[in-house]
């Protein structure tokens, strides 16, 4: 293997899937950097609300984009902004989807998530990124390409533990149905559906816990990387 090589890996899948949690640890255990591509479709989802704008109209969440990406230049660290826990809420989630529908918004990202995995700094030799298009579009080049999905049931109540252990007060029912509401969206969309790449490798985490998730996650990293 070429050591001098940067590496990207790319871990798409559903919402709620472990495919945050999963790219985390894998990122940690080779020292490679991480980032959560969903979360900059939040914090666009999150400057439009905050301004008291409609997701959905086109202008507003092309200024919400701008205003990220302004944001973005300025800050000491892309860090804090993807970090801000208001962007986990489901609302966000909600409005993340409807506006990762929209081409202006989607073209403004791209560089941002490109540069990062191309770059990811000197301290690192790789990068995980995770989303729904990253082995598609955003880095078709990458080494590895993992698809990570399993049950709709088992990712609400997954879903609604996590929410509930936050203390908000969520029900199963309500956190299953916008969770395939917005698996539906994301999947039909015309731009960038959410796919596994024709090269990657879906993985089922439905029966899995999160050691064997990335026990097997890794396997398959490492039998990918040792023929490069
Ligand atoms: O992974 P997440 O649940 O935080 O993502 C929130 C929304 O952002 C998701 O429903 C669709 C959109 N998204 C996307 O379209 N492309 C990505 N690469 C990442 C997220």
């Amino acid at each position: 293997m070429d050591t001098k090589k940067n590496i990207i890996i790319s871990v798409d899948g559903t919402a709620a899937s472990g495919k945050g949690t999963l790219s985390q640890k894998i990122a940690t255990t080779l020292g490679f950097a991480y980032m959560d591509t969903g979360a900059l479709y939040r914090a666009v989802a999150y400057e439009i609300l905050q301004s008291g704008n409609d997701p959905e109209n086109e202008e507003n969440a092309l200024q919400g984009t701008k205003d990220l990406i302004n944001k973005i230049a300025s800050a000491n660290s892309l860090s804090d902004i993807l970090h801000n826990p208001a962007l986990r809420k489901e609302e966000i989630g909600e409005a993340a989807s409807k506006i990762a529908s929209q081409n202006n918004v989607r073209k403004c990202l791209i560089d941002i998530q490109r540069n990062f995995a191309k770059n990811p700094g000197k301290a690192y030799s790789g990068a995980v990124l995770d989303g729904r298009d990253i082995g598609t579009i955003i880095c078709p080049e990458a080494s590895v390409k993992l698809f990570i999905t399993a049950g709709s049931e088992i990712r609400a109540q997954r879903r609604t533990k996590e929410l509930q252990s936050k203390g908000l007060d969520v029900t199963y029912d309500a956190v299953l149905k916008d969770m395939r509401a917005r698996d539906t969206r994301d999947a039909n969309r015309q731009l960038a559906p959410m796919k596994p790449a024709k090269d990657a490798i879906v993985l089922d985490t439905s029966n899995l816990g999160q050691d064997e998730m990335l026990k097997k996650a890794l396997q398959i990293i490492e039998g990918k990387l040792s023929t490069l």
